[in-house]
């Protein structure tokens, strides 16, 4: 998918119960650097060789750079009374024309089993439809076997669409690239009442 134009930060920040959504800040850089090296993200997600603090703070500060260049928008769930960060939710492979892109996750290990995933996912996706990218479709892609995230995305409303072999190429862990297959899930906005996106 493309990313064609640069991708505004929701305007007010979202909100859910208990957090706030923002983007990554340069002293998050140690929180991100356990969670690289967390064995649930390293399974099941894509986490960089190098995952030391300057590592993170490198990926941190090419952030912005993703968001001008409408390839990625990561914002951090930051726990609303003490400022901890709970998680993160991002949307990639925009596709502008499609008006469709790809959602991810993860919870931080101490505050997993909590609602935290369902409620970031809930969030983005809402304002990713109703605010200004008007997206029709957001999509999620799960490996069969992560049965806590198959989990998050049917509580959070996705609809299972159906499976599609992995690509041997997956850049995600190694359980991931080891899973036989990705479940697709979709959130799909109704045309009738899908409004026209705003050009930022
Ligand atoms: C998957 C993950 C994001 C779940 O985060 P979370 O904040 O604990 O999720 P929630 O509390 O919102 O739970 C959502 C649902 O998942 C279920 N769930 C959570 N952990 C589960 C587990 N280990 N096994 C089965 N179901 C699980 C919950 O019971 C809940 O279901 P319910 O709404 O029917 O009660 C978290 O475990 C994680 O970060 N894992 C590693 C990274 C990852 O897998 N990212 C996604 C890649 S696609």
């Amino acid at each position: 998918m493309n990313g064609q134009r640069r991708l505004a930060l929701p305007d007010p920040p979202l909100v859910a119960d208990g957090f706030s959504l923002r983007p990554w800040i340069t002293n998050d850089r140690d929180v991100l650097a356990s969670v690289w090296a967390d064995s649930e993200i390293r399974r099941w997600a894509s986490v960089p060789s190098n995952t030391d603090s300057a590592a993170a703070e490198r990926w941190i500060s090419g952030s912005s750079q993703r968001r001008e260049q409408g390839l990625a928008l990561d914002l951090v769930a930051v726990a609303t009374d003490d400022g901890r960060i709970l998680g993160e939710v991002g949307l990639s492979a925009f596709d502008l024309e499609r008006r469709a892109a790809k959602i991810g996750w993860w919870t931080a290990a101490a505050e997993r089993g909590r609602g935290v995933a369902t409620a970031m996912v809930r969030s983005l996706t809402a304002w990713a439809h109703d605010g200004p990218l008007a997206l029709f479709v957001v999509l999620a892609e799960v490996a069969d076997t992560n049965r806590a995230s198959v989990a998050v995305a049917e509580s959070a409303g996705f609809d299972f669409l159906g499976s599609r072999p992995l690509n041997s190429g997956s850049d995600g862990g190694p359980e991931l690239v080891s899973s036989t297959k990705q479940l697709v899930f979709a959130s799909v906005r109704s045309r009738a009442t899908a409004r026209t996106p705003t050009l930022v």
